[in-house]
């Protein structure tokens, strides 16, 4: 593969792994059964990224189940969301070419729900800091925090360098945090903001909390937005978590204090132009949970809404999606970061943490940081 006599787009993604592998001084590629790739939207991408794809997918394949982000728009109703044309164009070539290359273009931050999922002790290559930290917490499969070439290039050839949390002695938790006074799910997103700063790249194990999936998967995206995390244990809970050796380790505290400054630290703003909900993308339980929130209820205040989920899971919930689209739009393959929403909008509210980092900063966007049921209830 590395002289190329598989190819250009092989050889690129060889010469990739090759040098991962020495900077990270690996032994040794492991296989990997499946891979899951970020940058995808023509926004972060750019020209560059669109070039570099277009070269590789001369003649490289995907050789394992690939998956692939939220893009920069609903690739069925984009024009619904504002999108410009030429915008529009890019984002079809990009998906195109991942296409062309045997990626599954499900768009989807989330493709644990949706058939992505590998088995405890599996090693893959996944991008996208929530679904790669969700994979090697909840579910004990075992992935670096890979970069969106890394992920292709492993996709390609089919394994990936055997270094950091592929190693079993680089998963046991680093720190403890004892955690206080969760009240409800929006908490979790304001505890792995609280968490991230503390923890950097390290692993915390949580003492306290009883996630299910959707906690999870918000805690998460949280402290991987706020911190580097890319893996954490709950006691009692993820998988790894008996054979954690807590001795000596530092523990700290969380309440109900460090989650109000963890909530006051993201707020920039009062009044939302746009309320975006599914940072990480809504599953079916959160997407029936707000449809009986919202059913018979009016929208007094015009401010846009997006309800973001994978369009597998749009597809499963379509009465819930009707009661939802009375209130504003269910947006699938995309998301409120990744799509151009500076063009039409400056204020943001979100109940994602995750979001709340990325929106200033990729999205020119003041926030507004509240729980979903706020944000809701004051368009009523
Ligand atoms: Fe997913 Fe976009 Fe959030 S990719 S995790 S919804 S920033």
């Amino acid at each position: 593969m590395l002289a190329g006599e598989e190819g250009f787009g092989c050889q690129r993604a060889m010469e990739l792994l090759v040098a991962l592998g020495k900077i990270y001084d690996a032994d040794r590629l492991i296989p990997i059964v499946s891979a899951h790739l970020s940058g995808v939207s023509y926004k972060t991408m750019g020209e560059g990224g669109l070039l570099f794809l277009k070269e590789l997918s001369g003649d490289a394949r995907v050789t394992v189940p690939t998956t692939l982000n939220p893009a920069g728009m609903d690739l069925q109703r984009w024009r619904g969301m504002g999108v410009d044309a030429n915008f529009a164009a890019k984002q079809i070539e990009i998906i195109t070419c991942y296409s062309h290359m045997g990626v599954e273009t499900t768009c989807t931050c989330t493709p644990y729900v949706i058939g992505n999922l590998p088995g405890i002790g599996e090693h893959v290559a996944w991008a996208e800091s929530s679904a790669l930290s969700f994979i090697n917490s909840a579910v004990g499969a075992m992935t670096n925090r890979e970069g969106g070439p890394g992920a292709l290039a492993a996709a390609i050839v089919g394994a990936t360098p055997e270094y950091g949390l592929h190693l079993k002695e680089n998963r046991a938790a680093t720190i403890v945090i004892e955690v206080g006074d969760i009240r409800e799910i929006f908490d979790l997103s304001l505890l792995g903001q609280a968490v991230g700063p503390i923890v950097g790249g390290g692993i915390p194990y949580f003492r306290g909390i009883h996630p299910e999936l959707e906690g999870m998967k918000l805690l998460a995206a949280a402290m991987a937005a706020s911190g580097s995390v890319a893996m954490f244990h709950v006691e009692g809970l993820t998988p790894e978590s008996d054979e954690q050796v807590l001795d000596g380790l530092e523990a700290i505290s969380i309440g109900r204090r460090e989650l109000d400054v963890a909530k006051e630290s993201l707020q920039t703003a009062d009044e939302p132009e746009l309320i975006a909900l599914g940072c990480p993308h809504l599953t079916v339980k959160e997407v029936r949970e707000l449809a009986k929130m919202l059913e018979g209820k009016q929208r007094v205040k015009d401010v846009e809404v997006w309800f973001c989920t994978s369009r597998s899971v749009r597809d499963e919930c379509t009465k819930e999606v009707e009661v939802l689209e009375r209130f504003g739009k269910v947006v699938c393959d995309t998301c409120m970061v990744v799509a151009p929403i500076e063009d039409q909008y400056s204020v943001t509210g979100t109940n994602s943490a995750k979001a709340c980092n990325y929106l200033p900063t990729l999205c020119s966007q003041k926030v507004v940081c509240a729980s979903a049921r706020e944000l809701l209830e004051g368009l009523m």
